[in-house]
């Protein structure tokens, strides 16, 4: 039997709602929504002891509800004496000094074993590599990521927008040679690395004064990493003002940053402005206390020029371009003057050398130079007429050393004069 379409007794029809239900209907949608947001809100910004919790249930997973129990509890700091300072980040990084989290994920990951065991937390804490607001509980206080705070956590975030050699993990090197500067390597800084090679190769020395050695012709830079970041002039700066934005695009071309700057364009690979920036920065007073400087060294190390061969120069038949210092930039390879940060062309053919290149005799580039030799012969060297005619003997004298011993070497065997470092920056 072919079942009725519709049943006789069709059932009554849904009374329409009653305003009761409007009402009901109204409040349950407005507690999902504030709900929704309350959850929204907590997941955005959570407190601490959600880390905590998520660490202990991690610990109880992996170890036990023995070991969980051992999971401290509450805010956590190291009073970190040397810079009288508290550092509570391990309230939320509770795993850094455990075994076994090396892939869980932040905060409750395993820190790198060997930079903590030459480091230890207890007595280094973590701001002093890291960068960060030592005391905050809350995340983006903790990182630095507020208004105003100068020492941003060193992580992607503060790398944003400048080259790619710039990431959180190789700018924590900057805060890595604020005790490390004095050494010329220092295992796990290899971007510093490269930049303190980088300033013995280009001779920065020539024209900077860096721990207390070195040239007048731009400004001292031996604690360069605490110039204010008002103190730059960012008006030429494309893109993102920073402090180390501004010297990565200094190192990349001083001019477009400081038109009149006679500081040379090094031609310097990307990932070397960026470097360079980073030591610069790094050249800030840090700790002075025993307790985080151990035995790293309080000097440089290594002088740029033996004594003795500096005394043998000084004696030698170059000794006036050594005593006038000159020796600080050029080599006069024909009179036996080797200097150590050779950023000018060798001075034995300058005699010559001049016409060629900047359409004057020698004499007159002397008393009226352009380029470098300007800054130098109005900053940094200041020569009377009479000391004027004497570099123009001893220039002429190098000149006839350099064709005399050219004349007397065999063909292909002449005297090599090395040609400038640096490129003409006129
Ligand atoms: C309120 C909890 C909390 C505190 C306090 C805290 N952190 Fe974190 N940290 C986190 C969380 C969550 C992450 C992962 C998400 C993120 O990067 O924000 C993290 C990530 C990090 C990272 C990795 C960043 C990256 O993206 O590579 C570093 C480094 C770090 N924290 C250092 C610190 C230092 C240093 C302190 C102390 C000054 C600190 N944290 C304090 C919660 C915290
Ligand atoms: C001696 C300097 C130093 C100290 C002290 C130090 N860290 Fe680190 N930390 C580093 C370096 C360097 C790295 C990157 C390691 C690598 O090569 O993976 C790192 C990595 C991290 C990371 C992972 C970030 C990433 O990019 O993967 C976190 C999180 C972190 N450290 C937190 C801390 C906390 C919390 C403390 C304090 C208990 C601390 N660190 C103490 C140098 C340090
Ligand atoms: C021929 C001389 C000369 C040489 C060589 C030289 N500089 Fe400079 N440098 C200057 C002068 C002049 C200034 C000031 C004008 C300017 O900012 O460009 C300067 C400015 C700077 C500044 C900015 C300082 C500040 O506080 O504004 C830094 C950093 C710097 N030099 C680093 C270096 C480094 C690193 C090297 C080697 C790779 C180097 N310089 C080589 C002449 C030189
Ligand atoms: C607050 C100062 C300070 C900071 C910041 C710092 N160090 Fe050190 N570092 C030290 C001291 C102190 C020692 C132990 C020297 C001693 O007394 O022998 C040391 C030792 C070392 C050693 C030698 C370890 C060994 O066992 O021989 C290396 C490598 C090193 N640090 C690399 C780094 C790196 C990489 C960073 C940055 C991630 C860094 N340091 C940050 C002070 C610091
Ligand atoms: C701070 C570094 C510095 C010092 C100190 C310095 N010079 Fe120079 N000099 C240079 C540079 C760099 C050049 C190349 C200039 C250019 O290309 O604009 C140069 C070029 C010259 C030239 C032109 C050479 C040629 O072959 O064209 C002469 C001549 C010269 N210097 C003489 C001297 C004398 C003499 C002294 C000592 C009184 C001296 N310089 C000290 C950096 C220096």
């Amino acid at each position: 039997m072919a079942r009725p379409r519709h049943s006789a007794k069709a059932p009554p029809p849904a009374m329409p709602p009653g305003r009761d239900d409007h009402i009901t209907l109204a409040v349950l949608g407005m507690a999902l929504a504030a709900a929704t947001v309350f959850v929204v809100a907590r997941d955005a910004r959570h407190d601490y002891r959600f880390y905590q919790r998520g660490f202990r249930a991690a610990v109880e997973r992996a170890s036990g509800t023995d070991a969980a129990k051992a999971v401290p509890a509450g805010p956590q700091q190291v009073w970190v004496s040397g810079l009288q300072r508290a550092d509570r980040c391990v309230t939320c990084h509770q795993g850094v000094g455990w075994a076994g989290f090396e892939e869980a994920d932040h905060p409750w990951r395993t820190h790198r074993r060997d930079l903590l065991a030459a480091h230890p937390p207890e007595r280094f804490g973590c701001t002093v590599c890291h960068g960060g607001q030592g005391w905050a509980l809350d995340a983006d206080g903790a990182h630095g990521r507020v208004a105003g705070w100068s020492e941003p956590l060193m992580d992607d975030v503060a790398a944003a927008g400048l080259p790619p050699a710039a990431t959180g993990r190789s700018l924590v090197e900057v805060n890595c040679n604020v005790c490390h500067r004095y050494e010329s390597r220092t295992a796990g800084a290899e971007s510093i690395n490269r930049a303190k090679a980088l300033v013995v190769e280009k001779g920065c020395r020539g024209c900077h004064l860096i721990n207390g050695r070195g040239g007048l012709i731009g400004p001292d830079l031996t604690w360069a990493g605490d110039k204010n970041p008002e103190q730059y002039d960012y008006s030429r700066l494309p893109g993102r003002h920073s402090v180390l934005a501004w010297h990565v695009e200094h190192f990349k071309d001083p001019r477009a940053l400081v038109p009149d700057s006679v500081m040379p364009n090094f031609h310097l690979a990307g990932e070397d402005t960026v470097a360079l920036a980073m030591l610069v920065l790094s050249w800030r007073r840090g700790p002075a206390d025993a307790s985080l400087l151990g035995r790293t060294p309080r000097a440089d190390a290594v002088p740029e020029v033996e004594p003795a061969e500096y005394e043998k120069m000084a004696a030698g038949p170059g000794s006036w371009f050594v005593r006038t210092g000159c020796v600080r930039c050029h080599d006069v390879s024909a009179l036996g003057v080797k200097s150590p940060t050779p950023i000018g062309p060798d001075l034995s053919t300058a005699a010559e050398d001049t016409v060629r290149r900047f359409n004057m005799p020698i004499d007159q580039f002397l008393r009226t130079p352009v380029g470098t030799m300007r800054a130098v012969l109005t900053r940094q060297i200041l020569l009377s007429p009479e000391q004027q005619a004497e570099a123009v003997r001893q220039l002429d004298a190098a000149y006839a050393a350099y064709r005399q011993s050219a004349s007397n070497a065999k063909e292909g065997d002449r005297p090599g004069v090395q040609a400038s470092r640096m490129n003409s920056i006129r």
